[in-house]
């Protein structure tokens, strides 16, 4: 995930309101910023760094022009340096881009391109698209027309900004799965990743659909298709307040990263020819351990169910600090697949570097150039984007999918690839009843204490679903596997004691509606997660959240924790808590 911002103004400087609607878009990426201004060639300032740093060190707004592109970056495809920063140029330097998004099939062109004599500058699968441009517009076709063909050769997903020295006044934007706004001001005119960037110059937003081109110049601004053919669009007036703005029309970071969950796991979904790639690399494997904490540990946990019950490897999950005291015998037969965010949470780095000694190791990594990507010997990105909240949400679903991808390839089981595909939908479907979960959580929120029940893959939905609970409401939340219940936990159900109950369609349904049965002849109150179809659920339990009935237990730990997430960050906001910053909490934990 990055950002993106285009303008052409009328007798005002472009970069200093470049710098400044960019910088609106920080949340989208902070490791590297970028801007470009025309006049008889092109001026570009970059550098890797956090925007405020990066200003004070080169001054980005001491660019000439009164217009240009901008851009601040979420690293996905080279590490942060100046040379991977956008905007990226052709050889000639004479055209520039911004792009949003992942090209899956930059590599080809990259080496078709290198053998016809272009001259790479920068590890990004975008620096591909200049050099495209360069090649059609040098074979005759005028800017708009080179981009058009480019897309046409690139798979996967962008948003992007681009204009050339030869045809001045000129920027052309364009996208596919990944967002782009247009801004039609009096005389000025914009395009960015999203509308709260350019609020303060113009509300007046045209939202792009995919396969749409926006050609921005002095006169106006144009949409079409890819056929080159106009398209008429409705132009919305905005209006939103400030603070709205910055989170995107959401009250929180942590409201808006549970909505950007689909978008995450389908870029994950991306990385899955990479994760290929490392399955192939890795030597016969006869033992997997998982290490890592907190939520990366609940993800971790349906890696075990998952290694275990599809593959019949010996998978054992070990939380990193406590991995020198029981760490299993290692050996070169042995994978240790660390799983961190940050991956910079310090537990998890020290574990990294004993296990390193004895066995081979894999990363499963949301920040790229992050140590724990630096020192193992193998590294899958998880594509969630910056996750500004401090409670996992986004990054803990993109991790699930890395697993789910990396266990399909290492176990041959393409079914459960093409299941995950559909997941995003099923996300969505939640989302969309996320006003009756808003309402239970209301009707909850004064409660002392959850119990958070589920068996099988459930059991660390459960667990997760409790320590969101705990981080963000300060409510004491306990997960348990449901059958465990009875062997002690029972004691402390009480009348009106709220059990979140996961029974998703499969093996353990019946078993864990047995369970639900055991606590509501204790008088506690039943909220149930199940198919929308689940008659006996619904008979059992005092509120149900209906989930689409495809999504079986295998495949559910993705998309039932939606509600979940959901449920805690209502009762968080209904106790006036601020979520985005629970307190005791940090987002990167570089202490053991
Ligand atoms: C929970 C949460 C933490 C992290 C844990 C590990 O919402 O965010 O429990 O999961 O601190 O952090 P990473 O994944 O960065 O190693």
């Amino acid at each position: 995930m990055c950002g993106i911002v285009g303008c052409i103004l009328k007798d005002k400087k472009a970069a200093p309101i470049l710098l400044e609607c960019v910088t609106k878009l920080e949340y989208r990426g902070y490791d590297s910023v970028g801007i470009a201004t025309p006049d008889s060639e092109i001026h570009i300032k970059k550098d890797q760094g956090k925007i405020k740093d990066v200003n004070k060190k080169i001054g980005l707004s001491n660019l000439p022009g009164d217009m240009g592109i901008a851009h601040v970056r979420w690293a996905t495809h080279g590490i942060p340096t100046k040379e991977n920063s956008h905007p990226h140029t052709d050889c000639s330097g004479n055209i520039a881009v911004v792009h949003n998004g992942i090209i899956e099939n930059y590599k080809e062109i990259k080496d078709a391109l290198i053998e016809e004599g272009h001259v790479f500058k920068s590890e990004t699968d975008t620096e591909v698209i200049p050099h495209l441009i360069e090649k059609f517009m040098a074979q005759g076709l005028d800017l708009e027309s080179a981009i058009r063909d480019t897309l046409d050769m690139i798979h996967g997903s962008y948003a992007i900004a681009a204009m050339a020295a030869a045809e001045p006044g000129k920027i052309v934007g364009a996208k596919k799965d990944s967002p782009l706004i247009v801004g039609k001001g009096i005389d000025e005119y914009f395009v960015a990743s999203d509308a709260p960037a350019i609020l303060n110059h113009t509300n007046n937003i045209i939202y792009l659909e995919d396969g749409e081109m926006v050609i921005l110049e002095r006169s106006g601004v144009t949409v079409k298709n890819m056929l080159g053919e106009v398209i008429k669009k409705e132009i919305h007036v905005l209006d939103w307040t400030p603070e709205m703005a910055e989170k995107g029309g959401f009250d929180h970071f942590m409201i808006k990263e549970i909505h950007e969950q689909g978008e995450s796991v389908r870029n994950t979904l991306m990385e899955a020819a990479d994760i290929e790639k490392v399955v192939n690399e890795l030597p016969d494997i006869e033992r997997i351990s998982f290490v890592a904490c907190g939520t990366s540990y609940h993800a971790s946990l349906i890696g075990k169910y998952l290694f275990e019950s599809l593959m019949g490897v010996p998978t054992d999950v070990i939380l990193a600090s406590e991995f020198k005291y029981s760490a299993p015998a290692l050996n070169d037969k042995t994978l240790v697949i660390f799983i961190s965010q940050s991956g910079e949470t310090a537990d998890t780095l020290k574990a990294l570097r004993l296990a390193k000694e004895s066995a081979e190791t894999l990363a499963i990594v949301n920040v790229l150039g992050s140590a724990a990507t630096r020192e193992a010997h193998h590294v899958i990105f998880t594509r969630a984007g910056p996750e500004i909240g401090v409670a996992a949400t986004k990054t803990y679903v993109s991790q699930l999918t890395c697993i789910y991808i990396l266990v399909s390839y290492m176990s041959n089981r393409m079914d459960l690839l093409e299941e995950l595909h559909k997941v995003p939908q099923y996300m969505e479907d939640i989302l969309a009843d996320e006003d009756h979960i808003k309402e239970i959580a209301s009707r909850y929120k004064d409660s002392q204490d959850f119990f958070f029940i589920g068996r099988g893959f459930s059991y660390p939905t459960a667990l997760e679903g409790a320590l969101k609970l705990k981080e963000i409401t300060y409510i004491h939340g306990e997960g348990y596997a449901a059958g465990e219940l009875k062997h002690g936990p029972l004691a402390l159900i009480d009348d009106g004691v709220p059990v979140v109950a996961v029974v998703p369609p499969g093996i353990s349904h019946d078993k864990t509606l047995s369970n639900v049965e055991e606590v509501r002849a204790r008088g506690a109150r039943v909220i149930g997660l199940g198919s929308h179809e689940d008659k006996l659920l619904k008979s059992e339990a005092d509120d149900v959240i209906g989930i689409n009935e495809s999504v079986n237990e295998l495949i559910s730990p993705i998309s039932y924790i939606v509600p979940l997430q959901l449920l805690s960050y209502y009762i968080s906001v209904e106790k006036g808590i601020d979520p985005d910053k629970p307190k005791n909490l940090a987002k990167c934990v570089t202490v053991e």
